[in-house]
Order: structure tokens, then C-alpha cells, then sequence
């Protein structure tokens, strides 16, 4: 049966759940669907295609893929033309299981297989169902990233590396986004080089592991020389990236720190626990002490550097002092943001089969303490920085539309009164409020000193 004819102008709504990798996968699956004819739309009362591109991560975000499926059920039977297709991380992981489990779904697509998706709505179209989830050959799949759309925005992630070779026993993602995989340096390169041609001011270099790129690869570049080569490109005023492991900073990529104007004073560097013995049960091959090394390290390169971090609480085996140590790590690193979870168990990893498990109640406990210590902690760096002037990257109209938005070289939010002329400028700003996410500027006047970070 031919669901739609291919004149038709077709509405596409895509859904985005988890981390950055999926939100830059999303914007290439709107430009491979776009050349087959499918425009993006907001409401999915009027879409003629459907896709959910999911997490698996925690439990939670899993079933939350099922909670939007069963709300797209009912049109589904009302019209039997929509498509409804499931990919990311919970389609990796389910496959062909996810069709049988969810009737009414007529495509599902791993996290290898975005390339592969004008083929498969093609087949929906045709009332064919079907599920792809291979992982493909590092070759092969190197050369199929799609060029992302060019929105005119400031600031741009570009993929560099997939995968995970690392498999902290807590962690489903070496499982559903396969082995570390690096993309070609020259590519990476080329990319950015036509980015910039376009107006792009910043980059954020993004991957599962990105401080470990290139290390598997004979005769390519390591994250470090990468680093330097991109802060060379003409019209790059800022580098960012994210996620870095803590066992893989190298001194040269903390020598890039000290060196590189270009490189943005902020890292993001999960701790997952400040206790040795948990650190040890996650798998993360480093310790407390050889963590705190490396955060001196950066910040002897970088004085001005702002931390963020993540912290998974009620791990199995936990116990009370465990817990406190998690606490006490936050009062050493200080860092000026953190992304706390309890633990979740993911099937396939180590830790499910881990004994001693906490009950729901200590976990909710010990995450509601750590949440209320790092919010004084986040005030207390957010307050020192009133009457900063901070350098910000300005990338648009703020969500009310009557201020300029933008971020400080610590990545921090700044909104500010000032004319559109600034988008896409670096731009001193006395910051004059601190509000939890985000702080209130004015444009700094030339007689006052600049003392930001
Ligand atoms: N349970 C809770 N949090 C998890 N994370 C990864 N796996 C789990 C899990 N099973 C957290 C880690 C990681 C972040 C992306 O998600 O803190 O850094
Ligand atoms: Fe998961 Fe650990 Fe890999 Fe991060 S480094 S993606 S936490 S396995």
C-alpha cells in the first residue's frame, strides 16, 4: 500500500531525549529527511511522520519513549498514513523487539543507522515495518556523517568520535553506541573551515569520550593536536568540548588550557564518586586523589577555570561514608554546576548484577543533600561573579526576545540589554545580577576594568 504520494510536502516532528550526541544526531536526521521531503514541524497533530530519538541511560528516559508512543497511538488509529518511527539508544537496544512490543510502530533505527533512514521511511511508505540496528564498520561509517543543516547559528557541535571502549559498570553506552570510533581529523578540519565561511564563532567538539580521540587510529592526530590545529582556523574565536574522562587528560591537552586563548575556560569532568571503593566498583580507573591531580593540573593551566560535573548517588555497596565523600569532593573541586542521578540499573552491565543495593528512599535522600549543597555552591560562584565583566560570545535574542543572549568563556548564560547588531561578536559585559541559570549584564563601558573568567 503507498501511504503518500511523493509530491506531497510532508511534516516530519522529531522528539529529542538525552545528551548532546542525540541532539546533534537529530539535526542530521532533519537534513538527510529533508532531501527526501520531509519539513519540520511543532505540533505532531499535523506531522505526517513521527520520530522519537531516544536515551537509555537511566530507566527513566526509557520509559518515557513508551509514554510518547502510547499518546501517538490514538491518531495512529485514526490515520493509518502517519509513520511512526523510534530511534537513538532505546532502539539500539530493543530492535526488532521494540516492533513487536509497540504494534502500531513502523520503523525503528539504531544509533548506526541514521544514514539509513530515508530508506526506511521510503519502505514505511510503502507500508513495509522495518528495524535496523547493525553496527557498521568503522570505514564505512566514518564516511557517512551527513553535513548538518546551516541554521546561521553562532556556535555549532560537530561529532568527532562515537562509541565507548570504557564500560564503567554502571553505564549502558558502550552497549548501545558500539566501540570508540574517531572521524578523520581532515574531515573534522574541513567541516569547520566551511562552518566558519558561514558565520559559525564557536565550536563545541562533541563525543562519548572526546579526550581519547585518535588514540586507536595509526598516523591520526590525538585530541590535544586536533585542539590546536582547529584553534588555528580562521574565524574560530572559541573551542569547547564535551565529555572528557577523567583518566584520559593528558598534559598536552592541559598544556592546550594554558596555551590557547581560543580553548573556552570550562571543562566538564565527571567524578561519578569522590570514594575510592565506589570509584573502583564503577570501573572508572582512576582515584579521588589522581581525580583532584588532574583538576589542579587544569586549573594551575587555567586559574579561571569553571568545573562542571556529574555524580551518579546510591550506587550498589554504597554506604554512608561513601556518600560523604561524594560530599566533601564537592567542597574540594567547587565545581560551578553538577548533574546528579541516582543510580539506575541498565540491563547488560556489570552493576546489575552487583549485591547490596540501596533502597529507593536512601537514594532520594542522598540525592535531595548532594542537590541542596551544590545549589549553595553554584549561588556562591555565581554571586562572586556581580560586578565581573566577562566576555560573552553573543548568540541571539534571549527566549523573552527583548535581550541579547550569550554565554561567558565558563560557559555560563549572561542576558543583557543591547542591540542585534552584536550577534554572533564577543562582547564585554559587567555582570550586575546572579539568578540560579543564569546572570543579568549590562555592556561594559571602556572605564571600567576587565576582570572576567
Ligand atoms: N544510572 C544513573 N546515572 C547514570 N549515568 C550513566 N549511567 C547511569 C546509570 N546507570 C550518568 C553518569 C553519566 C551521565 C551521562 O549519566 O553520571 O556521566
Ligand atoms: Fe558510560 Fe563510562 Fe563510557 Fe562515559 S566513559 S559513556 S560513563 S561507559
Amino acid at each position: 500500500m503507498i501511504k503518500t504520494t511523493p509530491q506531497e510536502p510532508k511534516g516530519l516532528y522529531l522528539e529529542t531525549f538525552g545528551c548532546q550526541m542525540n541532539v546533534s544526531d537529530s539535526e542530521k536526521i532533519v537534513s538527510l529527511l529533508r532531501e527526501v521531503g520531509y519539513h519540520t514541524v511543532d505540533d505532531p497533530g499535523t506531522a505526517d511522520l513521527i520520530l522519537l530519538n531516544t536515551c537509555s541511560v537511566r530507566a527513566k528516559a526509557e520509559s518515557k519513549v513508551y509514554d510518547y508512543l502510547g499518546r501517538y497511538k490514538v491518531r495512529k488509529m485514526r490515520d493509518d498514513r502517519l509513520i511512526i518511527g523510534v530511534g537513538g539508544c532505546v532502539a539500539q537496544q530493543e530492535g526488532e523487539r521494540l516492533l513487536k512490543k509497540v504494534p502500531y510502530l513502523d520503523l525503528v533505527f539504531g544509533t548506526h543507522s541514521l544514514h539509513l533512514l530515508p530508506e526506511l521511511v521510503r519502505a514505511a511508505e510503502r507500508g513495509e515495518r522495518r528495524a535496523v540496528t547493525d553496527f557498521i564498520d568503522t570505514e564505512t561509517r566514518l564516511n557517512l556523517f551527513p553535513e548538518a543543516d546551516d541554521t546561521g547559528a553562532v556556535s555549532r557541535f560537530v561529532t568527532i568520535m562515537q562509541g565507548c571502549d570504557n564500560f564503567c559498570s554502571y553505564c549502558i553506552v558502550p552497549y548501545v553506541r558500539g566501540r570508540e570510533i574517531s572521524r578523520r581529523s581532515a574531515e573534522i578540519i574541513t567541516e569547520i573551515r566551511e562552518m566558519t565561511a558561514r558565520g559559525v564563532k564557536e565550536v563545541t567538539l562533541l563525543g562519548q569520550n572526546v579526550n581519547s580521540y585518535g588514540l586507536k587510529t595509526p598516523d591520526e592526530l590525538h585530541f590535544a593536536d586536533l585542539i590546536r590545529r582547529i584553534a588555528a582556523i580562521d574565524g574560530i574565536e572559541r573551542i569547547r568540548f564535551t565529555t572528557s574522562h577523567p583518566r584520559d587528560i593528558s598534559p598536552e591537552l592541559i598544556a592546550c588550557f594554558a596555551e590557547l586563548p581560543a580553548l573556552c575556560g570550562h571543562i566538564h569532568l565527571p567524578a561519578q564518586s569522590g570514594s575510592d571503593e565506589v570509584l573502583a566498583r564503577m570501573n572508572r580507573g582512576y582515584t579521588r586523589s589522581e581525580y583532584l591531580a588532574t583538576v589542579a593540573a587544569l586549573r594551575e593551566a587555567r586559574p579561571a577555570l569553571l568545573m562542571t560535573g556529574d555524580i551518579i548517588v546510591g550506587f550498589p555497596g554504597e554506604t554512608e561514608d561513601d556518600f560523604e565523600a561524594t560530599l566533601s569532593l564537592l567542597e574540594e573541586v567547587r565545581y560551578v554546576d553538577l548533574f546528579s542521578f541516582v543510580y539506575s540499573e541498565r540491563p547488560e552491565t556489570a552493576a546489575a548484577g552487583f549485591s547490596d543495593r540501596l533502597t529507593r528512599t536512601v537514594k532520594q535522600g542522598r540525592l535531595e543533600r548532594l542537590q541542596r549543597r551544590q545549589r549553595e555552591i553554584t549561588r556562591d560562584i555565581c554571586d562572586a561573579m556581580v560586578g565581573t565583566v566577562q566576555r560573552v560570545l553573543v548568540e541571539g535574542l534571549s527566549r523573552r526576545g527583548d535581550q541579547l543572549t550569550g554565554r561567558t568563556e565558563g560557559n555560563r548564560v549572561v542576558n543583557f540589554a543591547g542591540d542585534p547588531v552584536h550577534i554572533g561578536q564577543l562582547v564585554d559585559v559587567t555582570i550586575i545580577h546572579a539568578y540560579p541559570n543564569s546572570l543579568l549584564g549590562e555592556i561594559h563601558r571602556e572605564d571600567e576594568t576587565c576582570t572576567g573568567r
